[in-house]
């Protein structure tokens, strides 16, 4: 399948994860793919698995980074296609989150959504439009424990992506939103312990989780023709979790 050949889309969190399932998912339908992540070491190593991937040790917080990565991938043949994907994960009790861990939280999960956008937008434009894609959660259709600045953050995603959609559309970008339910990934590894797990997996309607790769299927769906009329939206990949709620 080769129906995103020509098309280049960039990626930001995609060592591991989400991120890197939708990088390898637009590289294996023939796109171009950009990469960025933090991680150096383990980006190294997914560049090496994504065929044609271009790697971006870049910190998401950082704007002049994000517009230096996202500069050159776009000179080397345009850009098509950006999915803020990045997220930090802190969870504890509002009154027990250091000031640190909040700023960390917000500058990669708020601003650094807000810099991808900002860094990808004129190239999209120049491309006579595409795709910017943002992540949301399911933990924003309820409450979670623990979990009030990761919340609020994937809250500000729903907004955000609506409010670009507006601003966008005169120059034919689209901005969407995916909402997974609960993905295993490094990053949720190291918040739920097995019991955690087994509880999460019997409050799914399916009696499992979703993966990386059918959140992916659902970047593929918005960034291909057949969504050409769909903008503004928040897409929930969750098995049906959030119709149930947490039980
Ligand atoms: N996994 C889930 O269950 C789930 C559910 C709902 C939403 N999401 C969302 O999906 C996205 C991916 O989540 P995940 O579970 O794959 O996360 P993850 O923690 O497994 O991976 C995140 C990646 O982002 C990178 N990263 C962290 N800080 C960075 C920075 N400053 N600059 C650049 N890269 C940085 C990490 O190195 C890592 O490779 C996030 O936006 C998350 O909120 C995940």
């Amino acid at each position: 399948m080769d129906d995103f050949k020509g098309r280049r889309v960039f990626v930001t969190g995609a060592a591991g994860g989400i991120g890197k399932e939708i990088a390898a998912s637009f590289a294996e339908r023939g796109a171009a793919v950009g990469i960025a992540d933090i991680n150096g070491g383990l980006l190294a190593e997914t560049a090496a698995e994504i065929p044609g991937a271009t790697a971006y040790e870049a910190d998401v917080a950082d704007r002049s980074a994000m517009f230096r990565a996202v500069d050159n991938f776009a000179e080397a043949g345009g850009l098509d296609v950006m999915v803020n994907n990045a997220v930090y994960f802190y969870y504890a009790p509002l009154v027990d989150m250091p000031e640190a861990e909040v700023d960390k939280m917000l500058d990669i999960g708020i601003k650094g959504s807000f810099w991808g956008s900002q860094a990808a937008t004129p190239h999209i434009a120049a491309r006579g439009g595409g795709l910017i894609l943002n992540m949301s959660s399911v933990a924003v259709s309820f409450a979670i424990k623990n979990a009030a600045v990761y919340t609020s953050i994937k809250g500000a995603m729903d907004a955000f992506t609506r409010q670009q959609a507006i601003e966008l559309a005169p120059q034919g970008i689209r901005v969407n939103a995916l909402a997974p339910g609960t993905v295993v990934t490094p990053g949720t590894q190291a918040l739920l312990d097995d019991a955690g797990w087994q509880a999460r997996s019997a409050m799914m309607p399916m009696q499992r989780m979703v993966t990386g790769r059918e959140i992916a299927e659902g970047a593929l769906y918005l960034a291909s023709d057949g969504a050409k009329g769909v903008t503004g939206i928040t897409l929930k990949i969750d098995g049906g979790f959030t119709i149930v709620g947490p039980r």
